[in-house]
C-alpha cells in the first residue's frame, strides 16, 4: 500500500489488459489489496515526497519531524555513506479528533513513523536505541511500547538492560498487521528489515514519553549491530557488552494483555479504552512482566 510508483505500474498494466476481462478483474482486486493491505483503524496515510502523513477530516496530527541523512551522519557506522536524503519522518500524537480527550485522560499517545527505503551504507535504516524514561505517572516505572507494523518489514530489537550484561536479547521480525510489545525498562530499537520498501509503523506510548540514551551510548550502541548483507539483516556482537546471545523470532499474541490478533491496535483502543492502560501504568501489571518473552 501507499507506494505511488507501484500503484502507477499497476494502473498501466490494468490499461494494457483492459480487453481481457478475467485478467482485469484479478488486477483490480490486486490493486485494492495494495491500497488496503493494512487499515490502521483511523484515516491516516503515509506519503512519500516530502515524507510524512496525510490526515483525514476526522484525524488530528502534528506537522511531521523529518530527519535527514546529514543530520544523523555522526551516529552512523560510516558517516560518509550514501543513502536516502530524508531518512525518516515522525508524527507523535495522532488519532481521531473525537478521541483527543479520552487519550489525554488515559495518558496515552499514538505515534507514527515512516522509514525511507534503502540503506545507510551497510546499515539498515534504524533508530539509535533507547530506554523509556521512568515516569511519575507510572509510579517510577519505565513505560512499555506497543508497536504495530503498517507496511514494509520491521525488526524490533530489544534487550533486558543496557548494563555490561544485557540479559536476554531478542530480534522480533514483524510484518504488516503484526504487533510487538517492548516491556518496561528494556533497551530497544526499530530496524527496517527490507531495504526495498519503506517501513511504516504505529505505536502506543505513554503520553509523557521520554528517552534515556545514557547507558546505550556508554556502550556505543545496543548489544548487537544490524547490517544488511545480500538483502538480509545480519548481526555483529557489540564487544562492549558481555555474554549476549540473540534470539530471533516472530511476534507472538499477547493474550495476557487482552490483545486481539488481526485487529488494529487503534481499533482495539476505540472499542475498549482501558485495554492499553498497561502502557502508562505498567506498575499495575507486575505479574505479566515477570519473565516476559517478547
Ligand atoms: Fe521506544
Amino acid at each position: 500500500m501507499w507506494h505511488a510508483q507501484g500503484f502507477c505500474a499497476f494502473v498501466i498494466l490494468a490499461v494494457e489488459f483492459e480487453a481481457q476481462n478475467s485478467v482485469k478483474t484479478k488486477i483490480t482486486s490486486y490493486l485494492t489489496f495494495q491500497i488496503m493491505q493494512f487499515n490502521p483503524g483511523f484515516d491516516i496515510k503515509p506519503i512519500a515526497k516530502p515524507m510524512g502523513f496525510s490526515y483525514g477530516n476526522e484525524t488530528f496530527g502534528p506537522d511531521v519531524e523529518i530527519r535527514t541523512l546529514d543530520a544523523i551522519r555522526k551516529s552512523l557506522w560510516d558517516p560518509e555513506c550514501s543513502g536516502p536524503e530524508q531518512v525518516y519522518a515522525i508524527a507523535m500524537d495522532v488519532g481521531k479528533i473525537k478521541h483527543k480527550e479520552p487519550l489525554e485522560q488515559r495518558h496515552l499517545l499514538f505515534g507514527v513513523v515512516t522509514y525511507a527505503a534503502g540503506t545507510l551504507g551497510k546499515e539498515p535504516v534504524r533508530s539509535q536505541g533507547h530506554i523509556h524514561k521512568k515516569s511519575d505517572y507510572a509510579q517510577g516505572w519505565s513505560t512499555p511500547e506497543v508497536y504495530e507494523i503498517w507496511s514494509g518489514e520491521a525488526i524490533i530489537y530489544m534487550q533486558e538492560s543496557a548494563n555490561d550484561y544485557p540479559g536476554r536479547c531478542f530480534a522480533v521480525h514483524a510484518l504488516p498487521g503484526e504487533v510487538v510489545l517492548v516491556p518496561p525498562g528494556w533497551a530497544h530499537a526499530t530496524i527496517s528489515a527490507n531495504a526495498s520498501q519503506p517501513l511504516t509503523f504505529g505505536a502506543w506510548c505513554d503520553r509523557e514519553y521520554g528517552f534515556d540514551y545514557d547507558d546505550v551510548r556508554a556502550h556505543g550502541g545496543l548489544a548487537f549491530f544490524p547490517f544488511v548483507k545480500e538483502g538480509k539483516i545480519v548481526w555483529d556482537k557489540n564487544k562492549k557488552y558481555h555474554g549476549q546471545e540473540l534470539t530471533i523470532k516472530s511476534p507472538r499474541i499477547y493474550t495476557e494483555f487482552g490483545l486481539e490478533p488481526g485487529v488494529p491496535i487503534y481499533s482495539q483502543f476505540e472499542s475498549a479504552m482501558e485495554k492499553f492502560q498497561f502502557v502508562p501504568r505498567p506498575d499495575l501489571y507486575q505479574n505479566q512482566w515477570k519473565q516476559f518473552v517478547p
